[in-house]
């Protein structure tokens, strides 16, 4: 947890699908905002010293038994509170409202009727505004003290509130973008009806941060395992910038990596930064435990043992550590989230670090829980790592291995490089890098038959691929200009001496995945 000399809007997380958007959207707002699980005591939210709270929406039903509930503390504690959806309704049961589950169910956009121009929530919301909902269940009475401030033809308590004790509910989603002033709503509630001050930034972010990890870490040791990507090189530069040489990072060069990847990530963090770096090249392991294997599974499989063995035996190299820093972001966090609700902190999977050996008593570091992928770029950018590092397209843990379809050896992984970096080169030249959430290229285990000069040639033949996606769960293929793709097909089949066909990739995911393994 992040304690901050910044004001702080504390999001109240009933397990919903937008909560990570709340805490973003009053960050937005110039003011701090952490997430913490609806379970917290009202004692833990008073040392937090919030100067607002939010409930998430959630997917429960107020009238389900067991259905989550903040502890009743809460709404003695004299701050501010803003229910949304779920949060509406959960304040409502508990403050002597009631809820009902309508057989009705409301999803979409609606126009809301503001019919309270006094609200302090929607003091610069134009009268009739357009709002998301979804929502199963509805208020139908609202607790003592409260009144309507907004209505749909279908929901007569769409807004509620309770000035006097600062008390606000939403029935609608103003965090998301659909809600067209749901921006200024959610401004509104922290900038005006609590009166926090705008004056957080990524600056602040960071200042936070290197004083939390400074007395977290007091004068241990700090692992770090180093992939070259946005996050674990977010982090590691973070860390560093608290505890300098009590960061050690360990990066493992498992020979599927990019072309001068490898060298660019010693360039950076070892001289520019002047990192504490265990550099393992361990190519050789993985290719030999690679040879001969064919099926995709089992390659992940013997890449992840592999990154495993060789990590836990370079950093047993680094001496005494106390703590292993990993450059988990929010998303991640929600994505291990625990059944009782709140987040947990569960080592990413496909970092492959899970189940510490009985040895390596690490305790976990990680500094980019709260934020999301942008933030973090954001934040990569004031800690003065290369645009280019931050603004990288994603890239798989086991590489090039994945993309080598078929038997992995260095001879092909090679020739996927080569191919790789010119078809990236080319898009880059071309302004279409930031477009594209993934370019990437695969040898497929198949030889053509060519023609080059006079002689028949029978070679490799890879395919390109570049998706747009928003995060990775759904992707389409990208309509690359076809220039584009022509000087990329001639480049390779000139430059890369294994390859004499190119082919591009046309499937959206689904039915096809993003990778080809
Ligand atoms: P798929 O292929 O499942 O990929 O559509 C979705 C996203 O995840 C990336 N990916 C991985 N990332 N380790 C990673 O760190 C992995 O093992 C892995 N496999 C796939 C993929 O590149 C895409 O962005």
């Amino acid at each position: 947890m992040v304690t901050s000399e910044h004001d702080l809007v504390v999001v109240l997380d009933f397990g919903a699908q937008y909560s990570q958007l709340i805490a973003r959207r009053v960050r937005e707002c110039g003011v701090y905002s952490q997430i913490v699980p609806y379970t917290v005591s009202a004692e833990d939210i008073r040392a937090m010293n919030p100067r607002g709270i939010i409930f998430s929406g959630g997917p429960s039903s107020v009238k389900t038994p067991g259905s989550p509930r903040p502890d009743a503390a809460i709404f003695s504690l004299g701050i501010p509170i803003l229910g949304i959806c779920y949060g509406l309704q959960v304040m409502s049961e508990m403050l002597g409202g009631n809820v009902t589950c309508p057989e009705k169910k409301e999803y979409g956009l609606q126009n809301i009727d503001i019919v309270d121009r006094n609200s302090a929530l929607f003091s610069s919301v134009s009268d009739k505004s357009r709002v998301w909902m979804s929502h199963g269940d509805s208020v139908d009475k609202i607790p003592e003290g409260f009144h309507v401030t907004a209505v749909t033809p279908t929901c007569p308590y769409t807004a509620i509130e309770d000035p006097v004790r600062r008390f606000y509910g939403v029935q609608f989603h103003p965090e998301v973008v659909h809600s067209e002033e749901g921006e200024k709503m959610i401004r509104s509630f922290v900038l005006d009806i609590c009166g926090a001050r705008a004056d957080w930034n990524m600056g602040s972010f960071i200042d936070d941060a290197v004083r939390e990890i400074r007395e977290k870490v007091g004068s241990r040791r700090v692992l770090c395992g180093l992939s070259g990507g946005v996050d674990s090189s977010v982090a590691a530069v973070l860390i560093h910038k608290a505890i300098g040489d009590q960061l050690v990072c360990v990066f493992v060069n498992n020979g599927m990596l990019r072309k001068n990847e490898a060298e660019s990530v010693l360039e950076l963090f070892g001289r520019h930064f002047q990192m504490n770096l265990q550099y393992a090249d361990a190519s050789e392991d993985f290719l030999s435990a690679l040879k001969g294997v064919t099926e995709p599974e089992a390659k992940r499989k013997i890449i992840g043992r592999v990154f495993v063995d060789i990590f836990y035996r370079e950093a047993r190299k680094c001496g005494d550590i106390s703590f292993l820093a990993q450059g988990t972001l929010y998303p991640d966090v929600i994505e291990s989230r625990s059944p009782s609700g709140g987040p947990s902190s569960t080592i990413k999977s496909h970092h492959n670090v899970g189940g510490l050996p009985e040895d390596l008593k690490w305790e976990l570091l990680e500094p980019l829980k709260e934020l999301f992928k942008d933030e973090v770029r954001e934040l990569g950018k004031e800690l003065g790592l290369p645009d280019e590092l931050v603004n990288r397209h994603p890239f798989p843990g086991p590489g090039l291995g994945v993309r080598c379809i078929g038997e992995v050896t260095r001879e092909r992984l090679d020739t996927l490089r080569d191919v790789d970096a010119i078809f990236i080169d080319e898009i880059r030249k071309a302004g279409l890098y930031g477009k594209i959430w993934q370019a990437l290229a695969d040898l497929l285990p198949v030889k053509s038959v060519g023609v080059q000069g006079d002689e028949r040639t029978y070679r490799e033949v890879c395919t390109l691929r570049a998706v747009t996606s928003e995060d990775a769960m759904t992707a389409d293929w990208f309509r690359m200009p076809y220039d584009v793709l022509q000087k990329a097909a001639v480049r390779i089949c000139n430059e890369v001496p294994g390859v004499n066909r190119v082919l591009y990739d046309i499937t959206s995911k689904p039915p096809a995945t993003i990778e080809w393994e």
